[in-house]
């Protein structure tokens, strides 16, 4: 090998002991490789699949989600199920990427030490929601989840749902100017079923009014967290069209 005369033009051997020109060399593939493979999705049409029934969250269901955030939740349970037998079986119609769509950040998780939420909204009452974070081993003996008790002693704050849904919509979320400018009126109209829902119920189709922590003369964090869980999966019905067909297909996929 060292006898022969070194080659001449561009063979590997010169790329690999120029650490400059290697680390350049590979700086361009991995580009092309980066634009092959992501460009194209900025222009194809169903890189997220329309879906009906996809809403921005009302604000009620915003703030649980942010209290859903704060708290951690995510560190145990995903938001995403995956599209395989087991999984189906167990948490239902795997998660669509449109359903996620109005998430920032998005819930989907790496982590299961408790089951997957993507769709446990209707699948208890609020009754449950309210006892199982209040003490989750007094419905579920052998959980090892920690309690969230304190969320029923503690008043919402609801003072900067117009500035959330400003930010949301800056990013793409379609928030109407009537949604912003209700959002910190929505809760209270959600949650407190003396307050009278207006027209809540219009502009979130699907939405869930009433009190959900059993507490009707205010409204907590338990009230916004349990009004998230409750909604989760709920909006698109996957029951009916495409996606359940897709779903049916895993089955012999396998
Ligand atoms: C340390 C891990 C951990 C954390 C943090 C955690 N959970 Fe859980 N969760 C679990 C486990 C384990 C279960 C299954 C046993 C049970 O039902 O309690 C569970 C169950 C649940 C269920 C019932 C799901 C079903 O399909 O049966 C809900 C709803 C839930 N958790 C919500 C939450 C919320 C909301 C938070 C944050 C406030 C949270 N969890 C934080 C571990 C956790």
């Amino acid at each position: 090998m060292a006898t022969k005369p070194a080659k001449k033009g561009f063979d590997h051997k010169r790329i690999e002991r120029n650490v400059t020109l290697l680390g350049a060399l590979a700086l361009v593939t991995v580009t092309i490789g980066g634009i092959v493979e992501i460009a194209p999705l900025f222009w194809i049409d169903n890189t997220i699949e329309k879906v009906e029934g996809m809403r921005p969250y009302t604000p009620l269901e915003l703030a649980g989600r942010n209290i859903y955030i704060r708290e951690g939740c995510y560190t145990c349970h995903s938001q995403m199920i995956r599209p395989f037998r087991d999984e189906v079986e167990r948490y239902g119609n795997y998660s669509l990427a449109a359903e996620s769509m109005y998430d920032h950040p998005f819930q989907w998780g790496s982590k299961r030490t408790g089951p997957d939420l993507a769709r446990v909204g209707g699948r208890y009452s609020d009754e449950w929601h309210k006892a199982h974070l209040i003490d989750p081993r007094s419905v579920v003996p052998e959980s090892i989840m920690p309690p969230y008790a304190f969320l029923a002693d503690r008043d919402l704050k609801t003072g900067d749902m117009a500035n959330d849904l400003t930010a949301l919509y800056r990013v793409g979320v379609p928030y109407t100017k009537t949604d912003i400018a209700k959002a910190n009126a929505d809760i209270p109209a959600q949650a407190d079923p003396a307050a009278g829902a207006g027209d809540l119920q219009q502009r979130y189709p699907k939405s869930q009014v009433r009190d959900f922590d059993g507490d009707p003369n205010r409204v907590t964090e338990m009230d916004a967290l349990i009004a998230y869980l409750q909604m989760l999966g709920t909006l698109v019905d996957v029951d009916k069209g495409a996606p359940q067909e897709r779903a049916g297909e895993t089955e012999t996929a396998r």
